[in-house]
């Protein structure tokens, strides 16, 4: 099974990498034949909204994104993690998430209404941290990666989020928090959804 893990953050070696890392460490442990994408590597335009997906599915911005957009739909299983930046995800990735609009509007292209909410093409699940300490603060991001997945055709699991992490490495403290993305990563390959 091809899992694909989305590493989110402008910060090498920060808090959801490391918990990304376990994640697909999980997911290898079951057998996953993994994929990586650091959005901090990559070159993506914001959307232009100029419509031209709208007709045939396909962006017209020429990018990085060209290399991305079949790795998203290769994958039966994407896992993104992200830091809370403002109560969103940082720039960079959203970026990645917009150009999705594209393979939304394929999906409106191939499917009839009553199919939109029928997934055919894996799940997804998000992975994120933040600095304070409400839980709210992952609210808007877990409605983001909801239909970021939806535009994938790919349902949305779930997955896990941790407020109270701020420094660079902070989640090595937290040894549970690694244990709980080894889990998530393992699960999602082997088919057991119990988090
Ligand atoms: C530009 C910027 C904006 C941030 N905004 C928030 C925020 O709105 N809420 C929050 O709890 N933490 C915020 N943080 C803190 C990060 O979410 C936190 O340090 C996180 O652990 C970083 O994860 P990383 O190491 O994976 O990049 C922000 C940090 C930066 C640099």
């Amino acid at each position: 099974m091809k899992v694909l893990g989305i590493y989110g953050s402008p910060r090498p070696g920060g808090n959801s990498d490391l918990l990304l890392d376990r994640a697909l460490a999980g997911a290898a442990e079951s057998g996953a034949d993994l994929d990586r994408i650091y959005v901090r590597d990559l070159k993506i335009s914001g959307c232009l909204e100029c419509g031209g997906c709208d007709e045939t599915g396909a962006c017209v911005v020429p990018d990085d994104m060209d290399d991305v957009y079949p790795r998203l739909q290769e994958a039966e299983v994407i896992i993104m993690a992200a830091p809370m930046f403002f109560y969103g995800v940082p720039a960079q990735l959203k970026a990645l998430v917009d150009r999705s609009q594209a393979l939304w509007a394929g999906r409106r292209l191939e499917k009839t209404p009553d199919q939109w909410k029928i997934y055919d093409h894996g799940q997804g699940y998000f992975i994120a941290v933040g600095a304070t300490k409400g839980q709210t603060m992952f609210d808007g991001s877990k409605m983001m990666a909801k239909y970021f997945y939806d535009a994938l055709d790919k349902s949305y699991e779930g997955g896990l989020f941790y407020a109270r992490i701020e420094k660079k490495g902070t989640i090595r403290d937290h040894p549970q928090a690694l244990q709980e993305a080894y889990e998530l990563g393992r699960k999602a390959v082997a088919g057991d959804k119990s988090q």
